[in-house]
């Protein structure tokens, strides 16, 4: 673990480090600079062609970026910077192609973290996926992200973040606006906010190469993870069960029984330290109560469903 101080000094010099922000931990490198850039692939043992979020300390730092920056996407701005909401713009040719793996777009965000906040306002802005190896669970705890790179990582321990599933990603580059990976922020919401129609671009397969990151594996815990049937009856001791209805919450709470009663911000906020936590427990596997399709006033329940069947491996 680092203080801050170190790690903008680590940055400066072209390194990289983990620092918490309020959805999940990133793994930052200065944006900048190619090398820096480059290690954030080698260290993750990301494909070349995954793009980067760019992370933002100001508005003022998308202007180096964004080649233009539309109506509909200021008033986003407005509404939900900092926050757990990345946009992406057409980007200016200086911005690098490492960053963008090719694409003529580029992906912005400012999170809502002090510690994030400090350092990127401090250190510059920062490239940074979520600070997990490729196909494991993104990091919630400083801990998560030493279990990963080893325990010397330079990693700032920010604790427990507080959303605990990756920012909604919003092209607002072209009409109409299209969701690529849901969030915590949902699409109702941002309909309401912009006065326009937003598409679902994730499972599409035309925006697998819109957006990349969701054509691969993602999420997944050793253990195998799986829906829970409707009709299932019966507990099986190698089985983590995870359930959120009151119905199913009829049942007494075991070890290897947690009931979130509907509470899906205390369930996002645990998933990833649950997958990783059933591995250490031994766990074969791992069943997941199915989660509403219709709801989508809820960014939280889409953004559950998309994670977890992502780690089923749909
Ligand atoms: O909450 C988050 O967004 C976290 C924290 C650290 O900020 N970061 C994160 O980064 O989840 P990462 O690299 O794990 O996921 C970035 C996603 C990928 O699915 C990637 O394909 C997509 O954003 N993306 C990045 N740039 C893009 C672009 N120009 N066009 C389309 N999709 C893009
Ligand atoms: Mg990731």
């Amino acid at each position: 673990m680092i203080h801050i101080e170190e790690a903008i000094e680590l940055l400066r010099n072209g390194e990289v480090v983990a620092f918490p922000t309020e959805t999940v931990y990133g793994l930052g490198a200065d944006a900048w600079n190619p090398s820096a850039v480059k290690k954030v692939f080698d260290i993750k043992g990301r494909p070349a062609d995954n793009p980067l979020i760019v992370h933002l300390a100001s508005r003022e730092m998308a202007g180096g970026f964004a080649a233009e920056i539309p109506e509909t996407a200021r008033t986003l701005m407005d509404r939900y910077w900092p926050g757990p909401l990345t946009l992406i713009f057409k980007k200016k040719p200086e911005v690098l192609d490492l960053i963008t793996g090719g694409l003529d777009t580029v992906a912005l965000r400012w999170p809502n973290h002090p510690l994030s906040q400090e350092l990127i306002f401090r250190a510059g802005p920062l490239v940074a996926p979520s600070a997990n190896k490729s196909g494991r669970p993104s990091p919630t705890k400083a801990e998560h992200v030493l279990e990963d790179f080893g325990e010397n990582f330079p990693v700032i321990d920010g604790g427990t973040t507080q959303i605990g599933l990756e920012s909604t990603v919003l092209d607002v580059s072209e009409k109409p606006c299209t969701i690529y990976r849901p969030g915590y922020i949902g699409k109702k919401e941002i309909e309401k906010t912009t006065g326009e129609e937003v598409k679902i671009g994730e499972s599409t397969p035309p925006d697998e190469t819109r957006s990349p990151g969701t054509r691969y594996s993602h999420y997944a815990p050793n253990a195998r993870v799986r829906w829970l049937e409707e009709n299932e009856q019966g507990y099986s001791e190698d089985t983590l069960y995870l359930v959120h209805s009151r119905r199913r919450n009829m049942e007494s709470e075991h070890d290897n029984l947690i009931s979130y009663r509907e509470n899906y911000e205390r369930m996002a906020n645990e998933l990833y330290d649950r997958f990783r936590q059933a591995d250490h427990d031994g766990y074969k596997s791992i069943a997941v109560e199915q989660l509403p399709v219709k709801d989508q006033n809820h960014g939280i329940v889409q953004a559950l469903r998309n994670r977890i069947s992502k780690a089923i491996g749909g």
